[in-house]
C-alpha cells in the first residue's frame, strides 16, 4: 500500500518476507490497514459505507475542533511546517517553552517536557529513567510492572535490558508481595503503570498505589494516556486527584485531539531526560502546527466539564445496558467499554456485523489482549448521544443472534 506508483521495485528480500508474512496469515496474526475517511468526530466512511465511529481515542471530539485548527493554521503561518532539528541542537522555540509551561501548569508539576509521540516516549523514557539507578547505586533498576502494560511501556522495559518484576493486573495486594520479595536489591525500585487501561476501560486507584510507593520508597511512573482531559480535576489526569506522582506520561493523541507526547514532573527529573532521553536528544522537535493544536487544546480542556460529565454518564448508560443483555464489560469504569466474547473468531465476525449495521468497533484479539479474551473495544466520545448508543446497542444483538455468541 501507498507505493503511489505503478512501477513496481522488487527485491529479492521481497520473497523473504513473503514467507514471513505467510507466516503471520496462518497464525491469523497478520495486520493490516484499510482506507478511512473521517467525517467530523464520530462519523467515517470505509470502503463505500458509513459508520458511526466507536473505535477512536478523540474522547472530547477535539480533532475537528475549530480553535484547534485555527491555532495550528495559525502557528504554522507564523513559524513555518517544521522544527528543523533537535532542540538540543538549535535551541528551543518560544512556543515549545510557552506549551511546556502551560502543561506543567495543566499537569500542577514544576516542570514538563514534550516528546513525539506516546509510543516513542515510553520507549525512549524508560531506559533514561532506570539509568538513574546505575549512576546512584552501582546496581541495575528493580522494575516492578503491571502484567496488563501497554506495549510501548514493555518496549521502553526491554530497551534498557531489564527483567520486569510483573504483578497481577491492577492487585495492589501482589504488587507489594513483589515489593516485599525484593526488598533488599541495591538498585532504585521503579513502578511502572497505567491509569487508565487502554483495552480494558478500567482505572488504578491511584492514591493507594501512591502510599504504597512511598511505604517502599519506589519511584511511580505512571501513563495517563487514557486519563488527561478525561478523568481527574478539569480532565488534569488521575495524578492530578492522588496529589501527584514521580512522573506523569500522557499523549495528545487522545482527548487532546493532536498528536505528540508529554512528560510531567519536577525540573530535576526534566533536566535529567533532556540529557540522557535518547528521544529527546536524537529526535526532531515537534513542529508549530502540532505545537499550536496543543496549546489550543490546553486551554479548552480544563472549561470541558459538560463534555466529560456527558461522557461518563454515556459510558454508565452503555455499560448498564450492555449488562442487561448479558454483555460481560470486565472492569470499565471510564469512557472505554470492552465487550468481552472471547473467541478471536466470533469477535471477528461481531465486528463485521457491525460494520454491515453502519458502526465501527474494533475486534480487539491476542497479542493484544491475554489469550481467550478477545473483544470489541468501544470508546465513546462527547460527540456520541443516547440515540447513537441504542444503535450500537442493537446492532451487538443483531450480532450476537447472527454468530451465536454466548453472552
Ligand atoms: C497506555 C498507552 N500509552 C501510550 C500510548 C501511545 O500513545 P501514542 O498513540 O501517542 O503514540 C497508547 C496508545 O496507543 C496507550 O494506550
Amino acid at each position: 500500500m501507498g507505493s503511489g506508483t505503478n512501477h513496481r521495485f522488487m527485491t529479492r528480500f521481497d520473497e523473504f518476507f513473503q514467507t514471513a508474512l505467510d507466516g503471520l496469515s496462518r497464525d491469523h496474526l497478520r495486520r493490516a490497514v484499510r482506507p478511512l475517511e473521517r467525517d467530523g468526530p464520530v462519523i467515517v466512511r470505509r470502503e463505500g459505507a458509513t459508520l458511526l465511529n466507536f473505535s477512536s481515542n478523540d474522547y472530547l471530539g477535539l480533532s475537528v475542533h475549530p480553535a484547534l485548527k485555527a491555532r495550528s493554521i495559525d502557528w504554522t503561518r507564523r513559524f513555518g511546517t517544521g522544527s528543523g532539528a533537535s532542540r538540543l541542537v538549535t535551541g528551543t522555540s518560544e512556543q515549545h517553552r510557552l506549551v511546556e509551561e502551560k502543561l506543567a501548569r495543566f499537569k500542577g508539576t514544576e516542570a514538563a517536557l514534550l516528546l513525539a509521540s506516546g509510543w516513542q516516549a515510553n520507549a525512549a523514557i524508560l531506559p533514561a529513567l532506570f539509568r538513574l539507578s546505575m549512576e546512584t547505586t552501582g546496581a541495575p533498576a528493580v522494575v516492578f510492572t503491571d502484567r496488563l502494560n501497554h506495549a510501548s511501556l514493555h518496549h521502553g522495559c526491554q530497551a534498557a535490558g531489564l527483567r520486569q518484576i510483573r504483578f497481577a493486573h491492577n492487585d495492589l495486594g501482589h504488587l507489594e508481595q513483589a515489593l516485599e520479595r525484593h526488598r533488599d536489591r541495591k538498585g532504585l525500585r521503579f513502578i511502572v503503570t497505567e491509569s487508565v487501561f487502554s483495552m480494558d476501560g478500567d482505572r488504578t486507584e491511584v492514591a493507594a498505589l501512591k502510599a504504597l510507593a512511598a511505604r517502599h520508597d519506589a519511584f511511580l511512573y505512571l501513563d495517563e494516556a487514557h486519563a488527561t482531559g478525561v478523568l481527574g480535576p478539569q480532565g488534569r489526569g488521575l495524578s492530578a486527584e492522588a496529589g501527584g506522582v514521580d512522573l506523569v506520561m500522557g499523549t495528545f493523541s487522545k482527548a487532546l485531539g493532536g498528536f505528540g507526547a508529554y512528560v510531567a514532573g519536577t525540573r530535576a527529573l526534566c533536566d535529567w531526560l533532556v540529557s540522557t532521553c535518547s528521544g529527546f536528544i536524537y529526535t526532531t522537535a515537534p513542529p508549530p502546527a502540532l505545537l499550536g493544536a496543543i496549546d489550543a487544546a490546553l486551554d479548552l480542556v480544563p472549561t470541558m466539564e459538560d463534555e466529560r460529565r456527558h461522557l461518563a454518564t454515556l459510558a454508565a448508560h452503555l455499560r448498564a445496558e450492555l449488562g442487561d443483555r448479558g454483555w460481560s464489560t470486565g472492569l470499565s469504569s471510564t469512557q472505554i467499554v470492552p465487550v468481552m466474547v472471547g473467541d478471536s473468531g466470533q469477535t471477528l465476525a461481531l465486528a463485521e456485523t457491525l460494520a454491515r449495521f453502519g458502526i465501527l468497533g474494533g475486534a480487539i484479539r491476542p497479542p493484544t489482549v491475554p489469550s481467550g479474551t478477545a473483544r470489541i473495544r468501544l470508546a465513546l466520545s462527547a460527540a456520541h448521544d443516547t440515540a447513537m448508543v441504542d444503535r450500537l446497542l442493537r446492532a451487538l444483538d443483531e450480532g450476537a443472534r447472527e454468530h451465536g455468541i454466548v453472552r
